[in-house]
């Protein structure tokens, strides 16, 4: 089943966003939890009363070094909330992936920007590959065709790391990870806003609503 997360830690647009979409849960990073001013644990605790028991929350290292990962890791995984630890795809963070993988703590590879970065992510065992698309494609190469030769790859080498694509800024490039294949997307709120709407579509509903009232005046659809 494919997974959507909102990439945010906006409390108030995340609770707007969970009225109408499906969402398997958040993720975040240091800079969108240190924008919006919040800590884990009251981000947490507080996303947890939105989204509910079954929501899961992808929740990012801090520490520099591998002890250090290992430690934050462990830390993460006891807290009271279905956690993926994300670890930056760094020399460093490959290392801490491989001690994590032995404690059993599920993890998230993040700033994958090639697909060999990626592949080497899924060897040391990761539950889920971050690919960032737009930034990607601001360093004049193709996000969109790192994140369909990754899934590829892993489809050939039988390897059951999950993509969840993160970093969008367009519907276009959303829409191009989940046609390649990719098990999840994390959507910025901005470009989540844009999957929901058309201009054409409200004038479509509202016509039908003139038509009927037209025609049946109050009465609702049973009704007539
Ligand atoms: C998620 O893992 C990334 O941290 C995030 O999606 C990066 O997005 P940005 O490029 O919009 O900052």
């Amino acid at each position: 089943m494919f997974e959507l997360y909102l990439d945010s830690a906006d409390l108030e647009r995340i609770a707007r966003f969970n009225e109408c979409l499906p969402l398997a849960g958040i993720t975040t990073n240091p800079s969108i939890l240190a924008a919006a001013g919040i800590g884990v644990n009251q981000f947490l605790s507080e996303a947890s009363k939105i989204l509910g028991d079954n929501a899961r929350f992808h929740v990012q290292v801090v520490s520099a070094d591998i002890d250090g990962m290992l430690a934050e890791a462990r830390k993460l995984h006891d807290l009271p909330y279905d956690i993926v630890v994300k670890v930056p795809t760094t020399e460093t963070g490959l290392a801490a992936m491989k001690r994590i993988k032995t404690d059993n703590i599920p993890f998230l590879a993040t700033a994958i920007y090639s697909v060999q970065q990626g592949f080497l992510a899924a060897l040391c065992g990761a539950d889920y590959l971050a690919p960032y698309v737009n930034r990607i494609d601001n360093l004049g190469m193709d996000g969109i065709g790192v994140v369909a030769d990754l899934q590829s790859l892993l489809e050939r080498q039988g390897m059951t790391s999950k993509i969840l694509a993160a970093s969008f800024k367009s519907t276009r490039q959303a829409l191009a990870i989940m046609q390649c294949g990719a098990a999840a997307v994390t959507l910025p709120l901005d470009v989540a806003e844009r999957m929901l709407s058309h201009p054409a579509v409200q004038p479509a509903v509202d016509c039908f609503g003139a038509d009927w009232r037209a025609a049946f005046g109050d009465k609702l659809s049973h009704e007539s």
